[in-house]
């Protein structure tokens, strides 16, 4: 078991989670932090967020938060300065963060599209090209 764990361990690995307060975003995070990494927890939701946080630390679980809106290239810029500074590196990267407008498709309204390009699709490709240079 001991074996196991020490191959699958990420200890000394660094993991930014976007989405991270809720839903999915929240699991994976956990999961992450209880197999050892440093996870930063990125969310536009501030108080949600440090809602999860402060669930994790009473599971002896410490993660880093991180508010920030993905779709404003400022606060990614902002967070990879911050990753710069505290780690200089970066492993694992979960574009989690997405949206979804239900509507009737006939009149789908364009700001929901585009939100939901700019969410989706630009903000973790923004992020990950960012990433990635890191
Ligand atoms: N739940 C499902 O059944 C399902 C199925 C397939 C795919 N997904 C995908 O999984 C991901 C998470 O889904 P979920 O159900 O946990 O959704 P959720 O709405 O519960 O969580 C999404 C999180 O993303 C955050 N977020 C949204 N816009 C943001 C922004 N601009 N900047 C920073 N954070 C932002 C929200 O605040 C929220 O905490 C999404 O990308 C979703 O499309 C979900």
């Amino acid at each position: 078991m001991d074996y196991l764990k020490s191959l699958f361990s990420l200890k000394n690995r660094i993991a930014v989670v976007t989405g991270a307060a809720r839903g999915n975003g929240k699991a994976i995070s956990e999961a992450l932090l209880k197999a050892g990494a440093t996870v930063i927890m990125a969310d536009i939701l501030k108080y949600e967020l440090l809602k999860t946080v402060n669930s994790f630390k009473s599971k002896r679980l410490k993660a880093v938060l991180y508010e920030c809106d993905i779709t404003k290239n400022d606060d990614l810029d902002g967070l990879i300065k911050t990753i710069k500074e505290k780690y200089n590196k970066i492993n694992i990267l979960v574009n989690n963060a997405g949206v979804t407008f239900g509507h009737e498709v006939l009149n789908y309204p364009e700001e929901y599209w585009d939100k939901t390009y700019r969410v989706n699709l630009k903000a973790p490709f923004e992020l990950t090209k960012r990433i990635a240079k890191l």
